[in-house]
């Protein structure tokens, strides 16, 4: 382990115990990330990105757990502490930003207290230095008249205002690893836009590192400086941003930035879904889990064990039989033509929906 490494994840397992079976969320993830970096984790709903960001905190739920692996902090092992020390952890070195902050703040108690209150908790602070340190926190995350503002109640306060507040609590200890968990897909599109410059900002003026999780690639572009591709709880390609947003080498990471709405393209095909559905983390398919959406899919794919991740291109990696640069011009044209639109994609999503009856997945 490098000297400049926070966290590093080690083949982490965290399983679902289940009426219908074992739900394989986080199957086997290993990545890292470095003092003051910014690490952006992507993929599809329901690839177990939250569920990572939950297992680093211990905060899995009911009947969810850490079947195996390791969870290193400045190489102390999450996954062996004892409650006391999980929760000076929680409480000094890692804060979790959600995605609705009206679901993470309570409604009864003014938002100055509340992140008063998450301060003093870890006894970190006494509650004079607490208090005196609230204002300076929502100035510091752009409230605007802040001294009278800490007394407002959550309904108060304006979405964008919320999620500002949020941040402030979740910078309130001073953490080292701050993990934002879709900080903006509650938000509407101009308020979610001074959001990320406000997290641009703090990460400036900060050093924190931040893992960003989230399915926007745009956001991915103007935050990380890597990033982590997850499909079905499983890593599939990583590497720095600009490499991977120029020359992705796995297909699902290749689909996902087909995905990105860009402004050249016409309005109505300007959301470009992958076409099918992630796959059931209980039985999954065969081989790679990938295959049945897959453009550029080959026999093997389908009968062997997944490959490995391997090195693509110097920091890059990718786990994949075939990798872009080996696809030939018409089949690339092909894929491009058979990507659905995006209410095509959401129409078959509701009928598989109605199918299933439901079904473990959300
Ligand atoms: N309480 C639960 N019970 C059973 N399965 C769950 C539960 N919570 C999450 N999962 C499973 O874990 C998988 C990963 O979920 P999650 O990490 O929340 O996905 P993401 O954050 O990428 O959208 C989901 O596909 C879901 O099937
Ligand atoms: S291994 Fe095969 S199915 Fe998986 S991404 Fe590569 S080509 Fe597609
Ligand atoms: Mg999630």
């Amino acid at each position: 382990m490098l000297a400049s490494t926070l966290l590093q994840v080690e083949d982490l397992h965290t399983q679902f115990f289940t009426s219908r079976g074992v739900v394989h969320a986080v199957d086997g993830v290993s990545f890292h990330v470095d003092a003051g970096e910014t690490l952006g984790v992507v993929g599809e709903s329901g690839c177990g990105k939250t569920m990572t960001a939950l297992s680093i905190l211990r905060l899995i739920p009911e009947p969810g757990r850490i079947t195996s692996g390791r969870i290193l902090f400045r190489g102390r092992d999450v996954t062996k502490m004892t409650d006391e020390e999980i929760r000076a952890f929680r409480g000094n070195d890692v804060a979790m930003i959600f995605q609705d902050p009206m679901t993470s703040l309570n409604p009864v108690t003014r938002i100055g207290r509340q992140i008063e209150e998450a301060m003093t908790a870890h006894e970190r602070f006494t509650e004079q230095v607490a208090r005196a340190r609230v204002v300076e926190l929502l100035k510091r995350v752009r409230v605007p008249a802040a001294e009278s503002r800490v007394k407002d109640y959550p309904h108060q306060f304006s979405g964008g205002m919320r999620q500002r507040a949020m941040i402030a609590m979740g910078l309130s200890n001073e953490p080292d690893l701050l993990i934002a968990d879709e900080p903006t897909t509650a938000l509407d599109v101009t308020v979610q836009a001074q959001i990320i410059q406000l997290m641009k900002q703090l990460n400036r003026e900060l050093g924190a590192a931040m893992m960003l999780i989230t399915h926007n690639m745009a956001l991915v572009a103007s935050l990380c400086e890597r990033i982590v591709v997850m499909y079905a709880g499983r890593i599939v390609e990583e590497g720095p941003v600009e490499q991977i947003f120029k020359s992705p080498q796995h297909p699902y990471t290749w689909s996902l930035l087909r995905s990105v709405p860009r402004v050249d393209e016409a309005r109505k095909n300007r959301l470009v879904s992958i076409r099918g559905l992630p796959p059931d983390l209980i039985s999954p398919p065969s081989g790679f889990k990938f295959h049945p959406r897959c453009p550029f899919v080959i026999d093997k794919c389908k009968s062997d064990p997944e490959p490995q991740l391997e090195e693509v291109a110097g920091a890059q990696i990718a786990r994949c039989w075939v990798l872009m640069r080996n696809v030939k011009e018409d089949s690339l044209e092909a894929a491009k033509q058979s990507a659905l639109s995006h209410e095509a994609a959401e129409k078959l999503k509701q009928a598989s929906a109605a199918e299933m009856g439901g079904g473990a997945s959300a």
